[in-house]
């Protein structure tokens, strides 16, 4: 159907519509066909019209929502890995171990001084150590996986278990594994020893680090002695909080 023809049907559409006396009478009375023809094509535009605002509508929709759920859900990515398991920082009754760890190695000379506590640490390092597990045997005499037997490892110089090919980085290290070393190299292997072949992205979480590293400690037969506990920070916020409350009066004026 040539579109000159259409738009002439659409125009005459209009004309009739803005005006039904002004059009002109079909010739004969009972000529009912070429209106009801009129009407049919103009409906099958209006339905092509409808299918395609449809389809637009849709889309449009479909774009507002993901603005919308975008705006509302903003990804929010944890900045810690979330499967380490969270273990409350409770300490065990009376021992003083709540003074807070900002920077620094933790204070193993409190953590581990009253025995109770240091059971449940070794209790607890041994359940997270199940991650060492596909790579490290803990038993005497264990054998050597995809890393060394570490059932002595506690007190011994790094790379110097028998039978065991270490990466250049660790017969390099010359470090000791103590409380301080370990705690350095389990927290983030690769960044502490350079180089290592322990493809293992750490023990983040300081609680569960000091857990494994009391259980690799249980381990050993002649674990080097307790450090001393660290000297108690000074309660400075006590002491600062006067000077600044009175500061932070405003003024009248
Ligand atoms: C993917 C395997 C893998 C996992 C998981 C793994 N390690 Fe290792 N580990 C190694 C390898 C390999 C080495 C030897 C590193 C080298 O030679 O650089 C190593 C070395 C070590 C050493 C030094 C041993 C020595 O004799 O000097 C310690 C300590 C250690 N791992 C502790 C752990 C602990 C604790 C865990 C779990 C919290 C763990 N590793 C998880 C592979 C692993």
């Amino acid at each position: 159907m040539p579109v000159r023809h259409r738009l002439g049907r659409w125009a005459a559409l209009g004309a009739a519509r803005a005006s039904r006396i002004k059009r002109p009478k079909p010739a004969r009375a009972d000529s009912r066909g070429p209106m009801e023809e009129d009407w049919g094509g103009a409906m099958s535009d209006l339905r092509m019209n409808s299918v395609f605002g449809a389809v637009l509508a849709s889309v449009l929709g479909v774009l507002v929502v993901g603005t919308l759920a975008d705006s509302f859900f903003a990804p929010d990515f944890p900045e810690k890995a979330g499967y380490l398991p969270e273990v409350a920082a409770t300490p065990g009754a009376g021992a003083g171990a709540a003074a807070p760890q900002q920077e620094g190695p933790p204070d193993f000379g409190r953590l581990y001084a009253d025995p109770a506590q240091y059971a449940d640490l070794v209790a607890r390092g041994q359940r997270a150590t199940a991650v060492c597990g596909s790579c490290h045997t803990f038993d005497a005499g264990g054998a050597n996986r995809i890393g060394p037997n570490l059932n002595n490892v506690f007190g011994r110089a790094a790379a110097s278990h028998g039978g065991f090919t270490y990466s250049e980085a660790m017969r390099g290290n010359g470090a000791t594994w103590s409380y301080d070393t370990l705690d350095a190299f389990l927290r983030s292997p690769s960044q502490t020893v350079r180089g290592t072949s322990m493809a293992f992205a750490g023990v983040r979480n300081t609680d569960e680090r000091v857990a494994v590293i009391a259980y690799l400690r249980s381990l050993a037969p002649n674990p080097p002695a307790l450090p001393a506990p660290l000297p108690e920070p000074a309660p400075a916020a006590t002491e600062e909080a006067a000077p600044t409350d009175a500061a932070a009066t405003p003024t009248p004026g």
